[in-house]
């Protein structure tokens, strides 16, 4: 699939699926000790949170309900704008509920920052956030992520919910894309 497009598998799909069940144990075994007891309320971050989110919540081993945000600062473009817009809101109140952000990729972190910000106004019992991916190098600036799959080096990558042009998402694995394909 996607023939000579992808450059390199950065983080193949068993790796990835390792990591949620690592991270699913630590998140529920965290919320356990902090003694919340209600169901967790997962905030996926459409679109690229779309497989994490759906892998993720059946690997944990708690009790979690599931919202989705959509909001979009990209573009077709490869690089943030920071223009951050709503495409679509969370359906209910999270007022006094546990919400657990979960995101694909942390990259200038300004949607996160912005969605921290946007979610805390609303006033939850707790707020956190668990990202499959960070790029340390491309951080502007620095928000909170309590929880990291991986860490990976600033290039352009897509795959597992990542897109580019809104292609490449159903891959099962992230990789990073051929410099041809956004350059032509
Ligand atoms: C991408 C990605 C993150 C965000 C990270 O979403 O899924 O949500 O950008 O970038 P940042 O840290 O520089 O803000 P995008 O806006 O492309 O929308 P999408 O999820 O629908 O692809
Ligand atoms: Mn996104
Ligand atoms: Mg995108």
């Amino acid at each position: 699939m996607y023939e000579g497009e992808i450059a390199s598998v950065l983080v193949t799909e068993q790796q990835i699926q390792d990591k949620i069940n690592e991270l699913a144990k630590q998140i529920a075994a965290d919320y356990a000790r902090d003694g919340v007891t209600g169901d967790l309320l997962l905030v996926g971050v459409l679109k690229g949170a779309v497989m994490f989110m759906t892998d993720f919540a059946r690997a944990l081993p708690i009790p979690a309900q599931l919202e989705f945000m959509a909001v979009s600062s990209y573009g077709s473009a490869t690089s943030s704008s920071g223009v951050v817009r709503i495409l679509k809101d969370l359906d209910r109140d999270i007022a006094g509920k546990h919400v657990l952000i979960v995101e694909d990729i942390v990259d200038s972190g300004l949607t996160l920052s912005w969605l921290l910000k946007n979610l805390a106004s609303r006033n939850p019992a707790s707020l956190e956030v668990c990202s499959l991916l960070r790029k340390p190098e491309a951080v502007k600036v620095d928000v909170p992520v309590k929880y990291v799959g991986f860490d990976i080096p600033n290039e352009f990558v897509v795959g597992y919910g990542l897109d580019y042009a809104e292609r490449y998402r159903d891959l099962p694995y992230i990789g990073t894309l051929d410099p041809k394909v956004y350059s032509s």
